[in-house]
């Protein structure tokens, strides 16, 4: 951070952004490593009243329900990665998959969110079948698909199914610094290509990256802000980089509360109907993180739907919240957390606005 340039030029940045809804590469840059406190609650003011324009006091929550563990990649950061040995791997069934939505629908969840490494075990004609049956069960839920990168005509095979929105995170714009957090085999080039296709087929589509991943600079996030103003989702996930113990990153520093808040304040003004939560990782890292990121703009919450018992078997972290909790305890401690900063969890679909 550095104090010495001056404020006032720093708010003329974030007011073009908050008019503009758009920066240049080097004021993104300026902005990011210019920024301190008073800046920060300057941006959160101005990223509140945006969020309250559209969204009011609402946050919507999405069940996130973690149906595989196996994972045929091996990206440096992830805890559930393939060279992950001491794993206990699972799969959930399509029965069970349908009771944590079953108890999801009784709680007020009205969107559901499959998460899953990349497992060839789920094949396009399992996964078809799985859609179709939550569909026909909870039509007036949306489906949420959260598993990598597939070839278009899987992804359409799925959205024809049933799925209505997809999550995939870009990771880092970059191609050099995708290539230090990923092996080999993936590229920048085809992450991005994927996010392409999604949003062609007409999926509601999320994307984002881990702040403060290993080498990044403020360059990178300039870029990872450019790169998302183009795409323009419907969804970005955001959340701070948490070393996992048995992954080449173990040692690494953990990203900072304080600039996550920063980038999520950022992005409420760079698309300002833009869903976004505030993730799990941001409340591992401090015990009032979601809290702390709805106030800097975020308005979306997505407590683990999964059985209990499998929870400690998707740890893509260390130390994730929430694990040992029932679905039910989540939701009424979520209801408890937003009621005191003055938000209220809804019972809603949550569309996108744009
Ligand atoms: N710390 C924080 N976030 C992580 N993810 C994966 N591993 C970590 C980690 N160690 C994020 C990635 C991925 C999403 C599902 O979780 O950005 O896209
Ligand atoms: Fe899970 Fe608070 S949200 S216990």
């Amino acid at each position: 951070m550095n104090e010495s340039l001056n404020n006032t030029t720093l708010k003329t940045l974030i007011d073009k952004l908050h008019k503009e809804q758009n920066l240049s590469k080097d004021e993104w840059v300026t902005l990011i490593t210019g920024r301190n406190s008073e800046l920060s609650e300057y941006l959160f003011s101005l990223a509140r009243k945006e969020q309250q324009k559209y969204y009011g006091t609402d946050i919507y929550v999405r069940g996130l329900i973690e149906f595989t563990n196996y994972c045929r990649n091996d990206c440096l950061y992830c805890g559930i990665r393939k060279s992950n040995k001491d794993l206990h791997r699972y799969r959930l069934s399509e029965d069970t998959i349908l009771s944590c939505c079953r108890e999801g629908y009784r709680l007020g969840f009205r969107t559901f969110v499959l998460q899953g490494g990349e497992d060839g075990w789920f094949t396009d004609k399992k996964m078809i079948h799985l859609i179709q049956e939550i569909k026909k069960h909870y039509p007036d839920c949306a489906l949420t698909l959260s598993i990598g990168e597939k070839s278009h005509e899987s992804y359409q095979a799925f959205f024809d199914a049933g799925a209505d929105r997809y999550l995939l995170r870009h990771e880092t714009y970059n191609h050099q610094h995708y290539s230090m957090l990923h092996p080999e085999s993936l590229s920048a080039a085809h992450r991005q290509q994927c996010l392409w296709d999604l949003k062609e087929i007409g999926y509601q589509v999320g994307t984002g990256f881990m702040v403060g991943s290993p080498y990044q600079t403020a360059e990178h996030l300039a870029e990872d802000m450019l790169f998302m103003k183009e795409l323009n989702p419907q969804m970005i996930g955001i959340g701070p980089f948490i070393p996992h113990h048995a992954t080449p990153f173990a040692s690494e520093p953990a990203g900072t509360l304080e600039l996550t808040l920063f980038m999520l304040g950022l992005i409420r003004l760079m698309i300002p109907k833009v869903l976004l939560p505030a993730t799990t990782a941001l409340g591992t890292i401090h015990p009032k993180g979601r809290e702390l990121g709805i106030l800097a703009g975020a308005n979306v919450i997505m407590p683990n739907l999964s059985p209990t018992d499998v929870r400690k078997d998707y740890l893509l972290y260390d130390n994730k919240i929430c694990t040992g909790d029932e679905s039910a305890q989540c939701r009424r401690c979520l209801e408890t957390r937003m009621k005191s900063i003055g938000y209220q969890v809804v019972t809603a679909r949550g569309d996108s606005l744009n």
